[in-house]
């Protein structure tokens, strides 16, 4: 008898939380349907997502599938796990959501625990409302272009070292991954403007602050399945409590940036870059909270800039985050395609090199804002793009890129990364063509 009734619980528990689940994550199913908007099957617990939960596409490769496969749509629905989600296919709705309505679409799904791991959670691009419109507002003018041109002095002694690095290779001969030496150049550029410091990861491979970047931003299986919960299910994430970043890491940028901040502060160094400008923004947040406490007028919950402690080193640091991977990644797509376009690598070679004649045989600022080849090659926003295409003017102008017996004839994407990234080495040659210096 006991046992039977035993038998019973232990068969019908699991049922019933099997049936209970089963239950909660279809529940929004009929959304679409009910809306009348044309919709995506979803499997149970999954939703639209099961490629990107087994990894074997990216998440940029897995919505375009999608968004091909309902070309006479306008738009489709999907569901995120459990959640409905629209993929918006016209461009004329992307338009009015990311401009014309973009103060109801304002803020980002994605989504971190803030006290699970306040470095991420306190950026810019995770924060929401009012916060991030304040915030936004504040750090934009950190990015006009006259400020990038002050910063440009910064960028060029990191190109130097890059074609050091290069012209080392060409002399040897041997292939070099460019895809990992695109990302220590960009980080030497980003350490070097956002914390203030020579990372020297071009120099030096294994150098402190790459090993501690590789841990915390390269994505393997358990970091691309987090990064599918922040954007897709962040509610969860928050249940589950994984962090992307480990303590030590973290800990290990706030002391950087807050010893190169004490510096500067006690020997009044300025170097122009964007750490300055937001020891500047902490100044003035700090001197408005004074002259609010002093004043009886201010309305009691107007938002105040908030630039101390992890808000500081979250902005600091979302640049880095945002912007070495994605600039070293687009460098190496380019190396790649004018490595198998030689026409096209001619054509650019002659317009830097005609601009930098112009220039007494140098690469500057409004040098580069010359280069209309240059910008049909790569084009994107300020800070990326100056990195970007000032690190390819200075390969260009000394070697010829070339591909090598190990270089793949087709691009494949690392489904484990959630910004477009090639999977594995991407191998190439360099020739020099010249060097000067
Ligand atoms: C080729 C280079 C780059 C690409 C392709 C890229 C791409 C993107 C994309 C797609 C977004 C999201 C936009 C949105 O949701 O509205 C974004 C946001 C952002 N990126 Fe980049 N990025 C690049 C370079 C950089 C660099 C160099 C930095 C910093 C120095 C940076 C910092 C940021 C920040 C802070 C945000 C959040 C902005 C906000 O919330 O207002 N990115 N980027």
């Amino acid at each position: 008898m006991v046992l039977f009734e035993w038998l019973t619980i232990s068969l019908t528990l699991p049922s019933a939380l099997f049936i209970g689940l089963y239950l909660y994550f279809t529940r929004n199913f009929n959304f679409w349907k009910n809306l009348g908007v044309p919709y995506a099957k979803p499997l149970p617990f999954l939703g639209n997502l099961k490629e990107c939960v087994s990894l074997k596409v990216t998440i940029g490769n897995h919505l375009k599938n999608l968004y091909d496969e309902h070309g006479d749509k306008p738009y489709v629905g999907i569901f995120s796990f459990d959640k409905p989600s629209l993929l918006v296919r016209v461009p004329e709705l992307v338009k009015n959501i990311l401009v014309k309505d973009a103060k109801i679409f304002q803020d980002r799904i994605l989504t971190v625990n803030v006290n699970l791991e306040p470095m991420f959670g306190r950026s810019l691009p995770m924060v929401k409302g009012q916060h991030w419109r304040q915030l936004r507002v504040n750090l934009t003018p950190v990015f006009t272009p006259s400020k990038m041109k002050n910063m440009f002095y910064l960028v060029d002694l990191c190109c130097k070292d890059l074609t050091d690095v290069l012209d080392r290779v060409a002399t040897e001969g041997s292939a070099l991954d460019v895809k990992e030496t695109m990302a220590r150049y960009t980080t030497d550029v980003i350490t070097s403007c956002a914390f203030g410091i020579q990372s020297n990861t071009l120099k030096d491979p294994d150098a402190e602050f790459r090993r501690h970047l590789r841990k915390a931003l390269d994505f393997s299986v358990k970091k691309g399945l987090v990064s599918l919960l922040w954007f897709f299910a962040p509610s969860f994430n928050s249940i589950l409590k994984i962090k992307f970043m480990n303590d030590t890491t973290a800990d290990y940028i706030r002391k950087t940036i807050w010893s190169t901040v004490e510096y500067r502060e006690k020997t009044g160094l300025v170097r122009k870059d964007f750490l300055d400008s937001m020891i500047e923004l902490r100044r003035r947040g700090k001197t408005h909270i004074k002259e609010d406490m002093k004043s009886a007028k201010k309305p009691k919950n107007e938002f105040k800039l908030q630039m101390e402690g992890d808000d500081f080193v979250a902005q600091a640091f979302i640049f880095l985050a945002g912007g070495f991977e994605t600039s070293g990644t687009t460098m190496s797509f380019a190396l790649y395609e004018l490595a198998m376009h030689p026409d096209i690598q001619h054509r650019l070679r002659e317009e830097i090199t005609r601009v930098m004649a112009k220039h007494q045989g140098e690469l500057t600022y409004e040098g580069m804002q010359e280069m209309s080849y240059l910008d049909m090659v790569v084009s994107g926003m300020r800070f990326g793009l100056m990195q970007t295409k000032a690190g390819l003017s200075h390969i260009l102008s000394h070697f010829e890129v070339l591909p090598c017996k190990d270089t793949p004839l087709e691009i494949v994407f690392d489904p484990k990364a959630f910004v477009l990234k090639m999977d594995g080495e991407m191998p190439l040659s360099f020739k020099r063509i010249h060097f000067k210096r």
